[in-house]
């Protein structure tokens, strides 16, 4: 009886690991990168509706060598990325990134990974506000981008603006109704401050409670509204829910142990193997956040794939140039192209 006791709990401990790490059976986040001449998956030049911030090699980006890494998972592989297929299924469907400009970045990659798919198909683009809706008619797909970098709400009063960590608007809650796969994230915002922090008070319960306070212990307030949101909204029958995990910068050099580095500037190879030497404070928040949830919520580990890639960056080749080098978003081609295949992988294989 008591033999019998542990393998239960045994099999459902690895069930909600399953459903945490990996595809399936595997855990696709562990792994290292590999150089792969078939790689990148498209040409930036043959997706003409790329945002400038991510075309590194218009940009003027001398090296190539970024383009040419596949993540390779150590105990399998992920499944060969079909344009075609992906319609097929999302026939119908729509599909939403909500979150700030790295949920811009992965966006972006997934209609550009789409429109090389299917090069003569029609698409529309329209842009309104903070949503912007990509429409593959032919398929009847909609690949939306909603920006919104606290998923919490930012309300301007006259006493200034007031970040509130227990509210998400009328708003925003019709937005996400009814989408069939929504793929949230949050996390950059929290770190600015001065000039662009944007926020002037922070409120809870109906109440301001401060100026500020300790960012991982907002980030996890706000966390949990969304989990609240989530668990009381979504029906998984109808509606796939995933979290964008945490993107990695790479301004300061210490984090991977080369000091003499400074940061992504000149960095032109990932770093080898599966470790990098720090762990993501934000992450742990979110695995703890979303470990409590009641409904299941898929957890896109794009975290250590990407702490390993400090040469993915658009560096000086962003919008910023040398004054205001880029190392928080990533270079299409690039990163987010695997940010998608695990995406693409926890949609298709069960
Ligand atoms: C994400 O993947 C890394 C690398 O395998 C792992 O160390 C970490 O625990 C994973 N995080 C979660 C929340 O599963
Ligand atoms: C980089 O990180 C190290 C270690 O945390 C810290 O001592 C240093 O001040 C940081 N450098 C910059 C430019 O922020």
């Amino acid at each position: 009886m008591d033999g019998f006791a542990v393998l239960v709990v045994l099999v459902v401990v690895s069930v909600v690991q399953h459903q945490v790490h990996g595809i399936g059976r595997c855990d696709v986040s562990r792994g290292n990168w590999v150089r792969d001449d078939s790689y990148p998956l498209y040409e930036a030049s043959s997706c003409p509706f790329i945002e400038k911030e991510f075309d590194c090699l218009k940009n003027g980006r001398p090296d190539k060598d970024y383009l040419k890494y596949r993540w390779q998972p150590l105990g399998c592989n992920l499944p060969r990325f079909s344009g075609i297929d992906l319609l097929r299924r999302l026939g119908g469907k729509s599909i939403m990134f909500i979150g700030d400009s790295l949920s811009l970045n992965q966006w972006q990659s997934l209609t550009c990974m789409l429109h090389t798919a299917v090069p003569n198909a029609k698409y529309t683009l329209v842009r309104t506000g903070g949503l912007s809706t990509f429409t593959f008619p032919e398929y009847n797909v909609k690949v939306l981008f909603s920006r919104n970098a606290f998923l919490v709400d930012i309300v301007g009063t006259s006493a200034g603006r007031v970040l509130k960590l227990d509210s998400i608007s009328i708003e925003n809650q019709k937005l996400w109704t009814g989408v069939d796969v929504m793929i949230f994230n949050t996390w950059h915002w929290w770190l600015h401050t001065g000039r662009k922090q944007a926020w002037d008070l922070i409120q809870e319960g109906g109440k301001i409670i401060g100026k500020d306070m300790d960012r991982l212990v907002a980030y996890e307030k706000a966390l949990n509204t969304w989990a609240t949101w989530v668990d009381s909204n979504v029906d998984p029958a109808k509606t796939k829910v995933f979290f964008q995990g945490v993107s990695p910068d790479h301004s300061n050099s210490s984090d991977w142990d080369d000091p003499k580095a400074k940061s992504c500037n000149g960095q032109t190879e990932p770093l080898p193997g599966p470790n990098y030497p720090h762990v993501h404070p934000a992450e742990k928040v979110v695995e703890k956040v979303l470990r409590a949830m009641s409904k299941p919520v898929q957890l896109l580990n794009v975290t250590t794939l990407s702490q390993l890639r400090k040469d993915g960056h658009p560096s000086f080749y962003g919008l910023g140039g040398h004054r205001a080098s880029d190392c928080s978003h990533w270079c299409l081609a690039g990163v987010p192209d695997t940010w998608n295949l695990l995406l693409y992988a926890a949609l298709t294989v069960n």
